[in-house]
């Protein structure tokens, strides 16, 4: 049968009238598993995946995952088992990984706000690289390790100041955002660190946004980490590692980021012509690595047409998919099994009492109650930062291998939803 594959997504594709990830019908996910239920292609994070592996054939590059953008711990196996490590940014998310099978040596540890608890466990299971983020923090870390009898592995989060180009909220490497040491003061503090007892400085570490679509951003950032590298090894300080961090976008509705290999491929050629082509890279992606492996499912419950909008009402909200509320993110929305004739004009909205809660404002649907529709583009930051509010149990998540379902998040339910609570 003659299969039609979405943009962005080969692995989510329409065979005849029905929508198919992998080899499996989604209505069929739907009706036996019920919506809102988010659905992910195991390929489709492998094949992510590849692209990377592929750009960094021949070199010493280590890809930590990272997890925020979805930390389910079926999803972190599958990285674990392809050899990547993680870039966590809480205990909790360290936590995580250890349950899911990460190696320790392979975690890098992000963040602005560690907290000395932190700091300490991190340091006892042996994590491979610290990114500090603030002098204060420097300080703080030092006393932790040495207090724990341990030396903490250390790079230094540069912020670049560079402009990723990206929505505000998502955008780190500016002098106005709340991230890494400013250019200007990263030697001096590399010198700071290297003479602290409880410090190993192993690296150095940029992040400068999310979502990013161009390659520019990069390869600016790149040349100030760079001139950065060779000032602080002409002052005696050897760095290990380069981290790059993530931040390349994804396809959410026609935006047209380069694939990881192309990208990496002019990357590479810029540090082979400074002379670094085989130092040992790190990377932190989180959004390119499951955005585009993921759907939301969702039922119509209602139609609701009005003399200004019509709208959609279904059954997943910004609860399950905050991205469209908190930053006025777009993703598409198709029908499970399209019908033919004409379509209206739709808000899709979901059932909380907000009237931020929506998923997709004016989309041309033909829609009838009882409709399914996915939500695209829903591997990242969704379930990852979906909640309880309204008291809403967050949203089952099946795993698809080939023709083979996974249940790898049962549905919560109502008392899952209150049972650490307890009455006066
Ligand atoms: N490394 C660090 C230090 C980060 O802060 C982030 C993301 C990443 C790596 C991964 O970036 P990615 O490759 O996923 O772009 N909730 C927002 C995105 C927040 C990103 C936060 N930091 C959204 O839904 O668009």
């Amino acid at each position: 049968m003659n299969a039609k594959a979405l943009p962005g997504q080969p692995h989510i594709a329409y065979r005849g009238n029905e929508l198919f990830i992998e080899d499996v019908r989604l209505a069929d996910l739907a009706r036996q598993y019920g919506t809102p239920l988010f659905v992910y292609s195991r390929a489709a994070m492998l094949a992510a995946l590849g692209a990377y592996q592929r750009g960094f054939a021949g070199r010493k590059a280590q890809i930590c995952y990272a997890m925020k953008a979805n930390s389910s711990l079926a999803v972190l196996q599958l990285f674990a088992r392809a050899g990547c490590g993680f870039d966590i940014v809480s205990g909790g998310e360290l936590d995580r990984v250890l349950a899911a099978g990460g190696d320790a040596s392979k975690i890098i540890f992000s963040g602005v706000g560690k907290t000395r608890a932190e700091m300490r466990r991190a340091l006892q299971i042996g994590i491979g690289c610290f990114n500090v983020e603030s002098e204060a923090e420097i300080d703080v870390l030092n006393e932790v390790a040495l207090a724990t009898g341990t030396r903490a592995p250390i790079s230094i989060r540069v912020n670049p100041n560079v402009d990723a180009k990206t929505h505000p909220y998502i955008s780190t490497g500016l002098k106005g955002n709340k991230f890494g040491i400013a250019h200007e003061r990263t030697l001096a503090i590399y010198q700071h660190a290297a003479a602290l007892p409880g410090l190993h400085v192993v690296g150095i570490d940029c992040h400068i946004g999310s979502q990013i679509t161009q390659e520019s951003p990069y390869l600016d950032a790149m040349d100030r980490v760079l001139d950065l590298v060779q000032a602080i090894e002409s002052a005696g300080i050897p760095l290990h590692h380069i981290d790059f961090g993530g931040g390349l976008g994804i396809d959410y509705n026609g935006d047209t980021p380069p694939a990881a290999d192309a990208l990496w491929a002019k990357l590479l050629a810029k540090l082979d012509a400074r002379g670094y082509g085989q130092r040992q890279l790190m990377i932190e992606p989180g959004r390119s690595l499951v955005g585009n492996a993921g759907v939301c499912l969702t039922e119509v419950l209602y139609l609701k047409p009005g003399e200004q909008k019509n709208f959609c009402i279904v059954d997943a909200a910004m609860n399950d998919l905050p991205r469209p509320a908190m930053y006025e993110a777009y993703h598409q929305i198709v029908p499970l099994a399209p019908r033919p004739g004409a379509a209206s004009t739709w808000d899709v909205v979901g059932p909380i009492c907000e009237s931020g809660d929506w998923l997709g404002r004016d989309r041309n649907l033909n829609l009838h109650a009882g409709d399914q529709l996915a939500v695209l583009s829903a591997g990242a930051y969704c379930m990852s930062m979906a909640s309880n509010y309204n008291t809403r149990g967050r949203a089952a998540e099946i795993l698809v291998d080939g023709d083979q379902v996974h249940l790898i998040r049962r549905r919560e339910t109502a008392a899952d939803t209150f049972q650490h609570e307890s009455l006066l």
